[in-house]
């Protein structure tokens, strides 16, 4: 056997479904959607109930408007071929005061929404004051314009508990939509809310018409205190056990001595993935789950790995790396990388994929 990525796409929607709640919302497919399979994914989640969809590249917006005809594409990065933006029906952001002046007749008939740039610094407008001035120019403007339909910002700390960052960034968006709505501006969609943001609020934030969910979506969660039975991992990566050797006490195992055995007859299974198949050297630190037992990774090669296991162990055994029982979370919490970046580095030209 070679490692194998398979997806149980049955768990994937009843996941999507169980995160989706009653709640309207916007899934995040950008990065292939987040490596599962930007076709799969927007189909599995149109089956769960959602029909409105963000991404970073327009390549893909595109390609989500080819999949679904009558879904709400929203594209969160700045482009600038506005004649495709129009012809395929996608919502933009509105990222700043200069892109507005420079770019108000190109952006005729799109719909755009007005970003807040808030704490994360990465796009948007940076104060209320800059929104007023935009606003008022568009009102000013009788020529045909941009057609303004939502307001979102994206925080930048949501994820993170230690510190007060996120009731700040908080605090000040929801000043923002009160003002604006106060003003009398309407927004068709008002949106901000990652992951965690959407667990730690219990749902919506007030005014918010739709949460912008990435991660719990694909089986994560975005923080090690929500409970496991709230977002269920579809995903496994699995490989095999081709061998088990025995080394003695002193034997340096791996290159660059990667690994000394210290007892004699210790059991090395030798497995068929490594980092060529996109497995990070930070995870191949904890361990890998054969036959129900979890035993220690003890060197990462392009192709191979060992595993020090005991008697009970055999060639052909498969070895976990990841599944609902060994999740992607649990290493994130450890420290081996974000939830999307072990995911992305997962190598789909040398594992097989499939989905069952
Ligand atoms: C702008 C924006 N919104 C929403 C998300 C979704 O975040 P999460 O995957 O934590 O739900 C992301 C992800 O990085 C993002 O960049």
């Amino acid at each position: 056997m070679t490692a194998v990525w398979s997806l149980d796409r049955e768990t994937f929607i009843k996941n999507a479904r169980t995160v989706k709640g009653h709640n309207p919302l916007m899934a995040v497919v950008k990065n292939n959607a987040y490596h599962y399979g930007l076709d799969f994914a927007v189909k599995a989640f149109q089956e769960a109930g959602i029909q409105h969809f963000s991404t970073t590249s327009l390549h893909e917006a595109k390609r989500i408007r080819e999949l679904c005809p009558e879904a709400t594409i929203f594209l969160m990065n700045a482009v600038y071929d506005f004649d495709a933006v129009r012809e395929y029906r996608i919502q933009m952001t509105l990222p700043s005061l200069e892109y507005y002046y420079r770019y108000k007749n190109d952006l005729q008939g799109i719909q755009v929404h007005i970003e807040y740039e808030n704490l994360l610094h990465r796009s948007g407008f940076r104060t209320l004051d800059a929104i007023r001035e935009m606003l008022i120019d568009h009102a000013n403007n009788s020529k045909e314009k941009m057609i303004i339909t939502g307001l979102w910002t994206h925080f930048g700390y949501a994820d993170e508990f230690e510190v007060e960052e996120y009731n700040i960034e908080r605090q000040a968006w929801i000043s923002i939509v009160e003002e604006l709505l106060s003003e009398g501006y309407h927004f068709g969609m008002i949106h901000a809310q990652n992951s965690a943001s959407y667990y730690r609020e219990d749902g919506l934030l007030p005014y918010h018409t739709h949460a912008r969910i990435g991660i719990a979506l694909y089986g994560s969660r975005p923080y090690n205190f929500l409970d496991e039975e709230k977002i269920t991992q579809s995903l496994t990566v699995k490989a095999q056990v081709i061998q088990v050797r025995e080394v003695n006490k002193g034997d340096y195992c791996g290159y660059s001595f990667a690994f000394q055995a210290q007892h004699d007859h210790t059991l090395l299974a030798v497995v068929d993935i490594g980092y060529g198949d996109g497995l990070l050297k930070s995870r191949a630190q904890h361990e890998a789950l054969i036959n129900g037992k979890r035993y220690p990774i003890r060197a990462l090669m392009m192709s191979h790995m060992f595993v020090e296991v005991d008697e009970s162990v055999n060639a052909e055994d498969e070895v976990i790396l990841y599944n609902n029982d060994i999740r992607v979370d649990e290493f994130t919490f450890k420290g081996v990388g974000a939830n999307s970046e072990q995911l992305s580095a997962l190598n789909h030209h040398s594992l097989i994929k499939e989905i069952r």
